[in-house]
């Protein structure tokens, strides 16, 4: 082939033209990137600190431990426990009760102590005249041992989650009766 017939292809022995930068893009892509990169800096926590909750998984499912399981019999006793709470940005430690005994075949539950009627705190047997019953004081409620409603209240006592786990006793969420 000869000299002319190369010199007839255009582009075939042009060498790639290099683009230059002008000062002012250089400046434009440095202050911007820096820019970018300092905002950055307080924006991503900011971010993080919006949507954290909503990404967290909920902790009400978490078990929290209460008692060892030897200390409870057929009797209900009364147990004070703290629970952590997530709910949305704001975090707690309340406490809570709950009276827990076994029933006759030995499985362990956990009643809430709260009524059902207007939300007073009932107590056991502290009514003589109906012994071996929850009463509440607001309004002579009565609840027996399952908390089945016998009285005043138009529902039985909730019940809490329970696990008995290498000989404790661990209480979770509230849920309805599953026994009155
Ligand atoms: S609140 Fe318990 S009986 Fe009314």
């Amino acid at each position: 082939m000869s000299n002319e017939n190369k010199q007839s292809l255009p582009g075939v022995n042009e060498k790639p033209k290099r683009r230059e930068m002008s000062r002012r893009q250089f400046l434009a892509y440095t202050l911007g990137g820096t820019t970018a990169f300092l905002a950055a800096g307080p924006t991503i926590p900011m971010v993080r600190f919006a949507v954290d909750p909503l990404l967290r998984k909920k902790d009400e499912a978490a078990m929290v431990k209460v008692v060892e399981e030897s200390k409870i019999t057929t009797e209900p006793k009364s147990f004070k426990f703290q629970a952590h709470q997530v709910d949305g940005w704001f975090e707690s430690d309340p406490e809570f009760e709950a009276w827990i005994l076994k029933d006759e075949q030995g499985s362990v539950y956990a009643m809430s102590p709260i009524c059902k009627h207007l939300g007073c705190t009932i107590g056991w047997n502290n009514d003589p005249s109906t012994p071996n019953q929850f009463m509440c004081p607001c309004h002579n409620a009565h609840y027996d041992k399952n908390g089945k409603n016998l009285m005043v209240a138009p529902a039985p006592l909730d019940e809490y989650e329970v696990e008995v786990k290498d000989g404790y006793v661990y209480l979770g969420g509230l849920k309805p009766n599953t026994r009155g």
